[in-house]
């Protein structure tokens, strides 16, 4: 798949098939990550991920918008680490150029993907912190969720014009 054409077919899928991936193939895709653009390139991102059953209903507990995660096989736990982090105003910027590109490398490998937002909310930041046993550095940021989509993925209904402005 061509880099535009990832871009234009990219999608949110919540609804998954019943097909198990490997985890070889998910490494594969969490490690186009370390090809994003960050800030002094600081590169102070850190990716879990999360294998186990009981941990993604730990996950669709915590947030309501998370019931996808019942049926995932995997997800990512994307997090930064504040010991590597020389300009914490840039940070976040950072983490969602890292997760984009690892939406587009699993877009590209036929493994279709949620972003689930986490950061800046305090409370689930931190019952996550708490249930990984995360070390005091590492901040989870967000999730992704991966799966193989169970039906045709749907064409995006665009809803700003395709008009470019030069001023
Ligand atoms: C920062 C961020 C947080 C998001 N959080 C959630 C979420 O908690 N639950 C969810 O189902 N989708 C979440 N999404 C996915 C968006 O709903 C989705 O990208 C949007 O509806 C557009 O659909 P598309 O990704 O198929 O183009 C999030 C996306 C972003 C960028």
């Amino acid at each position: 798949m061509d880099t535009l054409t990832a871009i234009k077919t990219r999608r949110s899928i919540r609804n998954y098939r019943d097909e198990i991936l490997d985890i070889n193939l998910i490494s594969e895709i969490v490690s186009y990550w370390l090809y994003a653009p960050s800030a002094h390139n600081q590169q102070a991102w850190k990716y879990y991920i999360i294998s186990k059953k009981a941990d993604r209903e730990f996950l669709a507990e915590t947030m309501e918008y998370w019931k996808m995660l019942l049926n995932a096989w995997w997800c990512i736990l994307a997090c930064y680490d504040k010991d590597r982090v020389r300009s914490f105003e840039f940070v976040q910027q950072d983490m969602w150029a890292s997760i984009q590109s690892i939406l587009l490398a699993a877009h590209e490998k036929w493994v279709w993907t949620v972003w689930l937002w986490l950061y800046p909310h305090d409370e689930p930041m931190s019952k996550i912190s708490q249930h990984f046993d995360l070390p005091d550095s590492i901040t989870p940021f967000a999730i992704i969720s991966m799966w193989v989509p169970e039906w045709e993925i749907p064409e995006k209904n665009l809803k700003s014009e395709w008009k470019i402005v030069i001023i």
